[in-house]
């Protein structure tokens, strides 16, 4: 099978890329005109690759052209979200492809934070378009935090003894190549939730490092500094709804379509 994956250069491409390729798929990659990425989606498995532009919509018509299913993964907390994920599904439905999965986001609904109710919306038009289309859900990948523990320390904008059900990337991305490979999931919608439930503190003394919680301000002037405004406001949004009630699912779905344990945040530390 012939899999076209968006976002093919980014982490979750790459992973997803690596998961198609072991499974026994071929991937096209899907690249920005332009883009310095083209290696990195060949190192990551992929064995073609099309030009195109999410925003526009340039060229997804002809990177539509021959394959067997598409993977729409939209570029992290993007303002058109909802339009990008139309130009996709409407360009895959034109070429006839009825295998179609979509990287949503755990709790789409939930109103607190705008980036997640655009990908509620995204999901909406996508199975306006296509009813068989497969939805994932993921948690927050447990690797986000793994650059701070190379740095030696967790250092977050939100409470530090709030849970979190973050999800292994790598589950993920072998739960959407069975997805868009195997038969028996249109229609599907699938949580992928991570199988402990964690507050940053836990991650944190499991790593052995120390935690460290900054205010707003501090994180304005670190890591938010070179944001977008809109960028900036939805992370900010998505922090204060973390530092109320954390962010956490239920794993079952995860364990049933991996057919096996999902990984642990122990069992991640001792592999990366
Ligand atoms: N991180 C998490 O914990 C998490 C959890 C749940 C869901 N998600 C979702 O996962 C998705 C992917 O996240 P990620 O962190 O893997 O993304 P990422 O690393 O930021 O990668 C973004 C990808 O989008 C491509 N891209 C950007 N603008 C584009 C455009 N105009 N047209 C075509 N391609 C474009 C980039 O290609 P270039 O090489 O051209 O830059 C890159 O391949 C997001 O939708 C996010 O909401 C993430």
């Amino acid at each position: 099978m012939r899999v076209l994956v968006l976002g093919t250069s980014g982490k979750t491409g790459r992973a997803l890329t690596r998961a198609l390729v072991r499974r026994g798929a071929r991937v096209r990659a899907l690249v920005r005109p332009g883009s310095p990425h083209e290696e990195v989606c060949r190192a990551a498995g992929a064995d073609q690759v099309a030009g195109g532009d999410l925003e526009s919509g340039a060229g997804l018509d002809v990177a539509c052209a021959g394959v067997e299913a598409v993977y729409h993964l939209a570029p992290n907390v993007h303002p058109d979200e909802v339009g990008m994920a139309r130009r996709v599904v409407e360009a895959a439905s034109a070429a006839g492809i009825t295998r179609f999965g979509f990287h949503s986001v755990l709790h789409p609904d939930d109103a607190t934070m705008p980036h997640h109710v655009r990908k509620h919306l995204a999901e909406q038009v996508i199975r306006e378009v296509m009813p068989t289309a497969v939805v994932l859900r993921p948690a927050a990948y447990l690797e986000n935090l793994l650059p701070m523990v190379r740095a030696g320390e967790l250092v977050v904008p939100y409470s530090l003894d709030v849970p979190f059900t973050n999800v292994a990337l790598d589950d993920v991305a072998e739960v959407a190549a069975r997805v868009l490979t195997e038969a028996g999931h249109a229609g599907g919608i699938y949580e992928l939730v991570g199988p402990e439930t964690l507050t940053t503190r836990h991650l944190a003394e499991q790593a052995g490092v120390p935690a460290r919680q900054i205010s707003i301000a501090e994180w304005d002037a670190g890591p938010g500094a070179t944001l977008s405004d809109q960028t900036r406001a939805d992370l900010v949004a998505m922090f204060a709804s973390y530092d109320a009630a954390g962010f956490t699912g239920d794993s079952a779905d995860l364990g049933r379509l991996l057919g096996r344990p999902p990984t642990r945040w122990s069992d991640l530390l001792r592999r990366r």
